[in-house]
This record gives C-alpha cells, sequence and structure tokens, in this order.
C-alpha cells in the first residue's frame, strides 16, 4: 500500500501573519491519519514554519529550488538552504514556473537532482495544456516531461520522489480533471515507470493537482493511481485543506 500524500501549495499568497495563523490552524485542525501532509510556502515564510511544525506532522516544502549548487546566480535559492530551514519537499516544475519563468525540461531535471542530492525530496510537477489535450498530445508531453528527469537523474532517483501530474488547463480554473481522466493518465505514469523498474512504480506517490477541493477530493483520491492532492487554492483556508485530508 502506497501511503497517501496531501501537499498544499500556497503560492505567492498570504502575509507573515497569514502564513502562520494558516499554518497554525492546520496543526489545530489535524487528526493525523495515515497520509502524509506538508505544504509548500514562500521562502520567506519558511523559518517561521520550520519552528511552528517542529513538532506536528505537518511538513514544510519550497516551490521551487536552484538548478545549482551555489555560487553566482543572483535570486536563486539552493537545496543547501531549504534544507537548513527543515524543507523537506520541494517543487521542481511547476507549469507557472514553465510557462512564466522559462523552466524548461531540462533546467526542471537539473531543480529535481539538486534538490534530490541534499536529501529534500522533489515533487516533480507533469502535465499537459489545453491545447495539447485537444491536439491528443496529453501522453506524449507527460512523457517529454517525465523522461527528461529520468534521463538525467537515472531511473534509481524516482525511488525518492514524488509525481505530481497537473493538467494545466485545471490549475486554478475551477475545472477538474473527472476522475477516470487523471486516473488514466496517473496509470499511464506508472507503467511507463514500470517499464524501467516496477518496484519502484509500485512504490512512487504520483498525486493529482488542478482545482482540487472538499467536493470533488474524495472522487479522485478513491482512484486506484491518484496517491493524493498538490492543492493550490483550497489550500489556503485551512478547513477546506484540513477537509481534503481527512476525506483520504
Ligand atoms: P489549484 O492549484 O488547486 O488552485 O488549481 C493547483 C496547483 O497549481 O498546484
Amino acid at each position: 500500500m502506497r501511503q497517501s500524500l496531501i501537499m498544499g501549495n500556497w503560492k505567492m499568497n498570504g502575509s507573515a501573519e497569514s502564513a502562520k495563523s494558516l499554518c497554525n490552524a492546520i496543526i489545530e485542525g489535524l487528526n493525523t491519519g495515515d497520509a502524509g501532509i506538508a505544504v509548500c510556502a514562500p521562502y520567506v515564510y519558511l523559518a517561521d514554519l520550520q519552528a511552528l511544525t517542529a513538532d506536528s506532522p505537518l511538513a514544510v516544502g519550497a516551490q521551487n529550488v536552484a538548478d545549482q549548487a551555489s555560487g553566482a546566480y543572483t535570486g536563486e535559492i539552493s537545496a543547501t538552504m531549504l534544507k537548513e530551514f527543515g524543507c523537506e519537499y520541494a517543487l521542481v516544475g511547476h507549469s507557472e514556473r514553465r510557462t512564466y519563468y522559462g523552466d524548461t525540461d531540462e533546467s526542471v531535471a537539473a531543480r529535481f537532482c539538486q534538490a534530490q542530492a541534499e536529501g529534500v525530496v522533489p515533487v516533480l510537477c507533469i502535465g499537459e495544456t489545453l491545447a495539447e489535450r485537444e491536439a491528443n498530445e496529453t501522453f506524449n508531453v507527460v512523457n517529454r516531461q517525465l523522461d527528461a528527469v529520468i534521463e538525467k537523474a537515472g531511473i534509481e532517483a524516482l525511488s525518492n520522489a514524488v509525481i505530481a501530474y497537473e493538467p494545466v488547463w485545471a490549475i486554478g480554473t475551477g475545472v477538474t480533471a473527472s476522475d477516470d481522466q487523471a486516473q488514466e493518465v496517473h496509470k499511464a505514469i506508472r507503467e511507463r515507470i514500470g517499464a524501467k523498474d516496477q518496484a519502484i512504480a509500485d512504490k512512487i506517490q504520483i498525486l493529482y493537482g488542478g482545482s482540487m477541493k472538499p467536493a470533488n477530493a474524495k472522487g479522485l483520491l478513491g482512484m486506484a493511481d491518484i496517491d493524493g492532492g498538490l492543492i493550490g487554492g483550497a489550500s489556503l483556508d485551512a478547513q477546506s485543506f484540513l477537509d481534503i485530508y481527512h476525506s483520504v
């Protein structure tokens, strides 16, 4: 049995005060079950969250990580720095990074490797745009994004990583992939990994992301190859986020 994982992605939202109160409200309302729970916060709030979550099951992650270890890379944050502030996870290749900030399959693979080298678990985000889905390119796109990481990091690297399938057309739009649409892609991702290493495929957590909320979480999370959620908008409200977690 794979452990489920419910992960919030706060994106560029909140303030020092609201980040702390959201974190506290999640911890207070949490009935810990078998599933893991984490929030990916803006870098500047990580130190506060590290202190607040120290004695709780709530894990903390970052929303990105540099593709280099250290040096003259103005504005970047290294995996070593994330580790220093208690980050267990780092998102890599979120579609907003790929779309607005020029992240490529290659740079995402490099970020993945940097995180892993420091013991920060990379959460590799992959997914197709609406145009790509309509052109029947979904599987080609997802395979290409996945293969770029496998080529650089090696298949064994996936034994300590998480994948998030996030159809771009479902992110922040209120439109969710149907349970079957999401399951179909999750299954294909697992099979592609399984063709290289079945044990890793059986073990890796593949999260769904894209307008997941309490009302649709149970159906999605009930699918055979969906092991959790990466939740944006609904993770900014403690009760919604907890309702999703408690529906696992
Ligand atoms: P959403 O975002 O839940 O607001 O659609 C998900 C994500 O971008 O990770």
